[in-house]
């Protein structure tokens, strides 16, 4: 009979058949008149194996390390005991090449194994992704992906596709990527945040998966120049609610993915170690995690007026308690969830350490120190923030203000602005940063290997 052409993930209804399956050879043993080989094509691995006239034909030049090769043969289930990816085997009796690797040794064995130099596995991200830590990231990536969808879709949010030429700034001008649109200055988007926030009078509450750019000279584990920017925003809500609208879509998203075999499966492989986060997640004011950060003798960097830190005799950083006012760094913030081990909400930020468009907290009676927001940030163990979101301003004169303040120029603004003005409300969101999120869930040391092709300064390349 003709053989069933199939993907290997759909074999196992196949058993018995004749089946003809087209991959790339994934390793090869050789033992006298065997040869065993693992077969890869994206969906799954197969152990084919080549006897007697099927190795006649056997040419070790062609059928080597990532060729690209059809076989056809019987698939026929392995012994118990026998361990074989879906428990079959494929017994050959015809293949062909139809795609040769010459050199593959060469670049598979030699430049790519565990000591290769970073900058080697930059280069040959295309070969690492190969490889199968890599591409069960890129998986898990696309179920998350799947699953934050189908949450948002459970609650009501509808999906846009905001613009990424944009000439507005949202987290402040340091990092924006500029570039010349067709004579004027426009620049890469930081956020879809404001778009987003035009959307509610119509949409109602909404989300989006977009590309963010971030020109931040940062080389840090979790710092990307592109990353992929999930983000939402609500109309009608509190304070209170977006923290647990936050809390919900994450836990839900998770939840998904657990009871999904597949993906439960490439968590397990990652990950062995994860578990679903309790909830309710914990809360922090920043004011309180200052005084724990200094309760458990976290410091930080000294700097001068300037913001340059400052060395001392040796070339080592001054290192300073925490005061009011501080941003709470990448360092002393990866210490406070490693230590804690939970997730975590900091919330109620300085507004002088935010962005333009947050909305203040109501100060209480007799209340001094800083003038706060309605922001929080979510922190992950072993990775730190993942989640920025706040309450938006509502008011127009108090936006106008704001803009003020920040020294922008409202005039590219009066869309933004309009929302204030014809029907305004109580609104927020926030912004997830997919391959922080990935980094956490698949416990990766860095987003780097967390994105396709990770971009960051210096490195658009391939
Ligand atoms: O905290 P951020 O800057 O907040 C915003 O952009 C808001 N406008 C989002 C909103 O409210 N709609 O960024 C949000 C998240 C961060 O928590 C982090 O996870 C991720 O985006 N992120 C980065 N990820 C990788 N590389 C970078 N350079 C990142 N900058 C931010
Ligand atoms: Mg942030």
């Amino acid at each position: 009979p003709k053989p069933t052409k199939s993907k290997i993930v759909k074999l196992t209804t196949l058993r018995d058949q004749r089946v003809r399956v087209s991959g790339w050879v994934h390793r090869r043993r050789d033992q006298q008149e065997i040869m065993f080989i693992v077969l890869r094509d994206g969906t799954g691995y197969l152990q084919a194996v080549l006897t007697g006239q099927a190795t006649k034909t056997y040419d070790a030049i062609t059928l080597q390390l990532e060729a690209s090769v059809e076989l056809t043969g019987t698939l026929k289930a392995v012994p118990e005991g026998q361990k074989a990816p879906g428990g079959h085997e494929l017994v050959v009796d015809y293949w062909r090449v139809l795609g040769a690797a010459p050199g593959a040794d060469e670049a598979f064995t030699n430049k790519l194994n565990e000591k290769s130099d970073p900058s080697i596995l930059a280069d040959l991200r295309h070969l690492v992704l190969r490889g199968e830590s890599a591409s069960n990231v890129l998986r898990l990536r696309s179920a998350l992906l799947s699953a934050f969808r189908a949450s948002y879709a459970e609650h009501d949010l509808l999906e846009v596709t905001p613009p990424c030429l944009v000439q507005t700034q949202v987290e402040g001008g340091a990092t924006l990527f500029k570039f010349d649109y067709y004579g004027q200055p426009a620049f890469l988007t930081q956020s879809s945040q404001l778009y987003l926030e035009t959307c509610l009078p119509s949409l109602g509450d909404v989300f989006c998966v977009q590309e963010s750019f971030r020109a931040e000279n940062s080389h840090t584990r979790r710092h990307l120049s592109e990353y992929t920017h999930l983000e939402g925003e609500l109309a009608f809500i509190t304070f209170d609610d977006l923290m647990t609208h936050i809390e919900t879509i994450i836990c839900e998203t998770v939840d998904k993915l657990l009871a999904d075999p597949s993906s439960a499966a490439l968590i397990k492989s990652l990950n062995p170690n994860f578990v679903a986060p309790a909830r309710p997640f914990k809360r922090m004011s920043y004011l309180d995690a200052i005084e724990w950060l200094n309760e458990h003798g976290i410091q930080h960097e000294a700097e001068d007026a300037d913001g340059n830190t400052i060395k001392d005799a040796e070339g080592k950083s001054v290192m300073v308690p925490h005061a009011i006012g501080d941003d709470i760094a990448e360092a002393a913030e990866r210490q406070m969830t490693d230590i804690i081990g939970t997730p975590i909400f900091l919330y109620g930020f300085p507004a002088e350490l935010k962005a333009f468009y947050m909305k203040k907290m109501p100060r209480k009676e007799g209340e001094t120190g800083p003038v706060c927001t309605e922001s929080c940030d979510l922190l992950m163990p072993g990775v730190g923030e993942i989640v920025g979101g706040s309450m938006r301003i509502a008011d127009m004169e108090e936006l106008l203000a704001a803009y003020k303040r920040e020294g922008i120029d409202p005039a590219p603004y009066y869309w933004f602005t309009d929302q204030r003005k014809y029907g305004t409300c109580q609104h927020g969101g926030y912004g997830l940063g997919v391959e922080r999120f990935l980094a956490w869930l698949a416990n990766r040391y860095t987003v780097r290997e967390c994105s396709l092709y990770p971009r960051w300064p210096g490195r658009a390349t391939p």
